[in-house]
């Protein structure tokens, strides 16, 4: 099946959703890419709104059936090809990344290896890196593995800290790199991805 099929993109979300909402409207309307599925371990999570409003299923998980089998049958009965993880709080399942070779992406708010790992997530990135007076921070953009922020990079994008740069000020610099740049990475990956065969 090469490079013939639309490639059915699950995005994996737990909050406010601003980078799936990007997502979703970069893809609207696209050749071969399709927004089929959000994925989301909480009920009250915005992008709930967002996933409805563009008339996408969810699915809602549970951390002890994600563990144990990263809902995997249901990725599958949607025909998930790609997974792209935007402000997810949960590890991937070894199950999904097995599953999944170089076919899950995420976005760390902060240049990787610095700043990233277990509990560095949101605001608790920003607010190390602001208190740590860096005089950069950015996002980086990276392959998924076994191991948190820590998969191949594909790509960083850099910012510049000002003298009375506050963890929220920060957080909004990040954003906008971060909607400029991850639908693009992805619509990248998934041009090389086409020519390959699909995961399912
Ligand atoms: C984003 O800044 C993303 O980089 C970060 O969560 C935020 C989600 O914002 N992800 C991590 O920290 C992963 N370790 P959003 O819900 O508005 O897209």
């Amino acid at each position: 099946m090469k490079g013939s099929k639309t490639i059915n993109v699950a995005i994996f979300a737990s909050g406010k959703g601003s980078n799936a909402k990007k997502i979703i409207e970069y893809f609207a309307n696209h050749s071969f890419v399709k927004i089929s599925l959000i994925v989301c371990n909480n009920s009250r999570a915005v992008v709930l709104e967002i996933a409805s409003e563009n008339g996408i299923p969810v699915l809602l998980i549970e951390k002890n059936q994600f563990k144990e089998n990263g809902y995997l049958a249901s990725l599958q009965k949607h025909k998930i090809n790609f997974i792209v993880l935007a402000g997810f709080l949960w590890k991937i399942p070894v199950v999904l990344i097995d599953k999944y070779p170089g076919s899950i992406v995420n976005i760390h708010p902060a240049l990787l290896p610095d700043y990233g790992g277990k509990g560095m997530y949101g605001m608790a990135v920003h607010n190390a890196v602001v208190s740590n007076k860096e005089k950069f921070s950015g996002i980086t953009i990276h392959f998924v593995d076994e191991k948190y922020d820590h998969g191949k990079i594909i790509l960083q994008e850099k910012v510049a800290i000002a003298g009375d740069e506050t963890p929220e000020s920060l957080a909004e610099k990040i954003h906008v790199l971060e909607h400029k740049w991850y639908p693009r990475a992805i619509e990248k990956v998934l041009n090389e991805y086409a020519n390959t065969e699909r995961v399912v």
